[in-house]
């Protein structure tokens, strides 16, 4: 809001990506990711936000489909689309609401307090986006592992400290690969394969980069809505009984989590393509756009009282997906996760609440995503 109060766009520096103009309306925001004639998420073709100092390995895993433009982009996504449509999405919520319940059962299997981060809101993402790729189950620990480093991603300095879970995933990933060429088998890396036979779609390259991109997508921002959900139940008991009187409720509870929370606070940065006026602001060539997703889901132009969260709340107008052609392939996915992750856990655990005083909430200073570092829960 107070940013708002600045202006419809606004000019900040960000550590890594530099100098940016954000955008702190919903309609603003709207407008610039559905407008790819003047924005465009390349600049001389090169990944936007990458820097000459980074490796190798950063460098492959970016050239995925939300790095891209027009053509690219719809070659890559319309790959692994039918895997993420509503049908066959739904068709895994029992097994999803089976993985939550049985990570539910081990919550406090190693004591209490619990931490929900770590024991249950990433665990449960990363097993789903495990099996739609068809990576073994026994492999899991190590994801969990790397990714855990993704998180600690600040600075420069961090992103330097990542290189080496990224490397490893590149050779883990890249034999994955090797192995389904050679036997095929089930999931979304063996169909990515089958497609690369056929030739021209895909390059093996893109296919590292598609791997690694629906890991850290799928994952990390599913585990925010979780814990973040979670969060806000605890510290509202009588929301959390509310809801458990009739699951249907979930159905808007969780668009108004998604827009509460908003787990992805910015897109990636757009290129401006040619000078134009923003909004009554002049920006130039070649300089950089981000749509604040967290500013247009607290535009009152857009919800009224947005402040406020109302787990009825209709029409429920959010923009935590995004919009225009990267709108979230895993949208209908993560509202299942996050229903099945509700779910379950209060199901099992009725009167689960905060292990700490609120104070003591930690929260990752990472600019991006609003995510609970650690979120300590007793039964
Ligand atoms: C794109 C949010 C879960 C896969 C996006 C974008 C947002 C977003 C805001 C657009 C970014 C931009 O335009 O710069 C979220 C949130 C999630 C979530 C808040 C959870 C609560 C998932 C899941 C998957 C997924 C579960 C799948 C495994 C993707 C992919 C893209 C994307 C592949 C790029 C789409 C494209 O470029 O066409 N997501 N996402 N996301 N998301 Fe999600």
């Amino acid at each position: 809001a107070r940013l708002r109060a600045v202006g419809p766009v606004v000019r900040i520096r960000f550590p890594i990506v530099g100098s940016v103009w954000i955008t702190t309306t919903q309609e603003l925001a709207s407008r610039v990711l559905k407008d790819s004639e003047n924005f465009t998420l390349r600049k001389d073709g090169a990944v936007a936000g990458l820097r000459w100092w980074m490796p190798g390995v950063i460098r492959a895993v970016a050239d995925n489909m939300l790095t891209m433009d027009e053509p690219d982009h719809s070659r890559l996504r319309d790959i692994v689309d039918e895997a993420f449509r509503r049908r066959a999405v739904l068709d895994m919520e029992p097994h999803i609401l089976a993985i939550a319940q049985e990570l539910a059962d081990q919550l406090f299997s190693e004591g209490s307090p619990a931490d929900l981060v770590e024991r249950y809101s990433r665990r449960l993402p990363l097993a789903v986006i495990c099996e739609l790729l068809g990576l073994p189950q026994e492999d899991r620990p190590r994801f969990m592992a790397w990714m855990a480093g993704f998180t600690r991603l600040t600075s420069a300095i961090g992103f330097l400290g990542l290189i080496p879970a990224m490397v490893g995933m590149r050779r883990y990933l890249g034999a994955r690969i090797e192995i389904a060429r050679t036997h095929g088998g089930e999931g979304l890396i063996a169909e990515l394969v089958r497609v690369e036979k056929e030739g021209g779609r895909i390059s093996a390259r893109e296919m590292v980069a598609m791997v690694f991109l629906l890991l850290g997508a799928g994952s990390e921002t599913t585990t925010h809505l979780i814990s973040g959900s979670v969060h806000e139940l605890t510290k509202n008991p009588a929301l959390r009984d509310w809801l458990k009187d009739d699951w249907s409720r979930l159905n808007l509870a969780i668009e108004e989590f998604l827009r509460f929370i908003s787990p992805v606070q910015f897109t990636k940065p757009r290129f401006v393509r040619q000078d134009m006026d923003l909004d009554g602001v002049r920006v130039r060539k070649g300089e950089k756009v981000m749509a604040m997703l967290a500013a247009a889901n607290m535009d009152p132009d857009a919800n009224e009282q947005p402040e406020r969260l109302d787990l009825e709340r209709q029409p429920n107008r959010h923009l935590a997906f995004g919009t225009g052609i990267h709108f979230c392939l895993g949208h209908q996915l993560a509202r299942i996760e996050g229903k099945c992750a509700l779910r379950a856990l209060f199901e099992r655990w009725p009167n689960l609440e905060l292990g700490v005083p609120e104070s003591q909430v930690r929260w990752r200073e990472r600019p991006g995503l609003r995510a609970i570092a650690s979120l300590p829960v007793v039964a």
